[in-house]
């Protein structure tokens, strides 16, 4: 059941103190990537919701996103879109801004990339604050595409990223295994 795949990938992630600064406690998911066993659970868990969501295309966010997504969408036989941080992709892009505690990010997507017809599961590895989905949430709405929900393998929920993600997602799944 979901509770036991839950404890194998709690199992594979590596608490690391003062990472990448004093006071922050990293959860490192590279043990995780390199044990088969789980690898392949959190695959077919996450690939489960793409299929339940009646997701089109599977978004990844850079750079954990990709990892985790891109055999998502193979194993759910949907395509896969990266959503980069600013200056990667050589087409025409859609971009968005998004605040981070001090300063501001930016992502982009290349826009041929997501069409009226699709559905997309968003892809990655932390929910922490929530901005870097929301702001993804917002460029596949700018897009034209619709949300199917976000999967992600791990929240952080001290850090309120759920509700914050709430009015964006305008009730599309939030799972998190
Ligand atoms: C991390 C993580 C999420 C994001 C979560 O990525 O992989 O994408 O931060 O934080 P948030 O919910 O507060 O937005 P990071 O920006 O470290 O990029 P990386 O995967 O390229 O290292």
């Amino acid at each position: 059941g979901l509770t036991d795949i839950s404890a194998l990938l709690l199992s594979r992630i590596r608490d690391v103190a003062d990472y990448p600064e004093p006071g922050v406690m990293f959860k490192d998911i590279t043990p995780l990537l390199a044990d088969p066993e789980a690898f392949t659970a959190l695959s077919d868990a996450l690939a489960g919701i793409a299929r339940s969501t009646g997701a089109t295309k599977v978004v990844g966010l850079e750079a954990r996103g990709f990892i985790l997504g891109a055999p998502v969408a193979v194993r759910a036989g949907l395509g896969f879109i990266p959503v980069r941080k600013a200056g990667k992709l050589p087409g025409a892009t859609l971009s968005q801004a998004y605040d981070l505690e001090y300063g501001s990010a930016e992502i982009e997507v290349h826009a041929e990339d997501l069409t009226r017809d699709d559905r997309v599961l968003v892809v990655d590895d932390v929910l922490a604050t929530g901005g870097t989905a929301e702001a993804s949430v917002q460029l596949i709405r700018r897009a034209g595409a619709e949300v199917a929900g976000l999967a992600v393998l791990m929240e952080l929920g001290f850090l309120g990223g759920r509700a914050r993600l709430e009015p964006a997602l305008a009730g599309a799944p939030l799972e998190a295994l």
